[in-house]
């Protein structure tokens, strides 16, 4: 095997069509969390993602979402002004492509497909993890993608595969040849959901990905909570890295990834929690708040009980 080069965290990506990630850290989207227009508005005011791309939308052949309908459901995001993708859930390959020209038609530059969700929901009506299980349905999903715009950046978020992980070497096989600008991978399989992986079972699955992506860049993803692990997935040949969960536990993370200066992890974590709360209006946006608490000190935390508490006596 050619010797792999090791990419840093704050070098810009530039993709084959040209468009440029600033940097290789990017957040990766969490449903029930990332739409919330306060969490964005929160991120932005402590400039803490250089790249967004909220949670799922669901497509299928009758309900594809108009430009019209895109432009309302994500004004925020696009008069952001930072590089801007919309990820889309389906299985069909009509609805993939007319998806594709409503999110142009909106001025959105960059589509991603999920290939990954493992949510039982998700998977009975045969999308997200699902597609894995079908490659020529995928095949024939990014192949109606790409070529319905010409120019516009298309991406998947996959796992590494259906019931193994040895699944990747045919799906990115089949992905590479679609023309796909890059992939998000994560290392778990879709049965294996959130369970245990060891380091040395990431740097084995991660190896494997990215020397079988050849030329299209894959961020992998999966347990990065901070440089020991980005360092892992860099070590594999990784062009960028996904963060999800790790996100709220420490949020200054993709800038501390950057060697930017950061507040350290914990007084960070408050000044985040602190923001987001100071932006609640009554009760718009309490869920979610309760649920960065949540996945920032844990379910056993004074934090979570506290917060609860606030919650009951209204
Ligand atoms: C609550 C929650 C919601 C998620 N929603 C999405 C989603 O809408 N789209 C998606 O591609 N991945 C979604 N994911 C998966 C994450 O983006 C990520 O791939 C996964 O959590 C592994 O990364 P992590 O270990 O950094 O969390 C979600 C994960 C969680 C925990």
């Amino acid at each position: 095997m050619e010797n792999k080069k090791v990419f840093l965290p704050e070098e810009p990506l530039i993709l084959q069509n040209g468009m440029v990630f600033p940097s290789r850290v990017i957040m990766s989207p969490m449903e029930g969390i990332m739409n919330s227009p306060l969490f964005f508005r929160t991120v932005c005011e402590l400039s803490l993602a250089d790249f967004w791309m909220p949670p799922f939308q669901g497509i299928s052949p009758h309900a594809v979402p108009s430009p019209g309908a895109l432009r309302k459901k994500y004004r925020i995001y696009l008069e952001s002004g930072l590089p801007f993708f919309i990820q889309y859930l389906g299985h069909d390959p009509a609805a993939a492509a007319e998806a594709v020209r409503n999110a142009a038609a909106a001025g959105i530059k960059g589509v991603n497909f999920n290939f990954g969700c493992p949510s039982k929901t998700v998977l009975k009506s045969a999308s997200g993890g699902a597609v894995l299980k079908e490659p020529l349905l995928m095949e024939k999903m990014l192949l109606a993608a790409k070529n319905a715009v010409p120019g516009m950046t298309v991406s998947i978020k996959m796992r590494i595969g259906y019931s193994s992980f040895k699944e990747c070497k045919t799906l990115l096989n089949i992905v590479k040849n679609t023309g796909v600008d890059f992939v998000i991978c994560h290392a778990r399989t879709v049965e294996e959901k959130y369970s245990f992986l060891s380091k040395d079972a990431i740097k084995e699955r991660m190896d494997m990905a990215v020397e079988e992506a050849g030329n299209i860049p894959l961020f992998g993803n999966g347990d990065i909570c901070g440089k020991e692990m980005a360092d892992l997935y860099f070590s594999c040949g990784c062009s960028g890295i996904g963060i999800a969960r790790g996100l709220l536990k420490d949020p200054w993370i993709l800038e501390r990834l950057k060697n930017k200066s950061c507040p350290d992890v914990s007084a960070g974590r408050k000044r985040f929690l602190e923001v987001y709360k100071n932006s609640l209006s009554g009760k718009k946006g309490k869920g979610t708040y309760a649920e960065c608490i949540r996945l920032a000190y844990g379910e056993d935390s004074e934090e979570f009980r506290n917060m609860i508490r606030e919650n009951r006596k209204g």
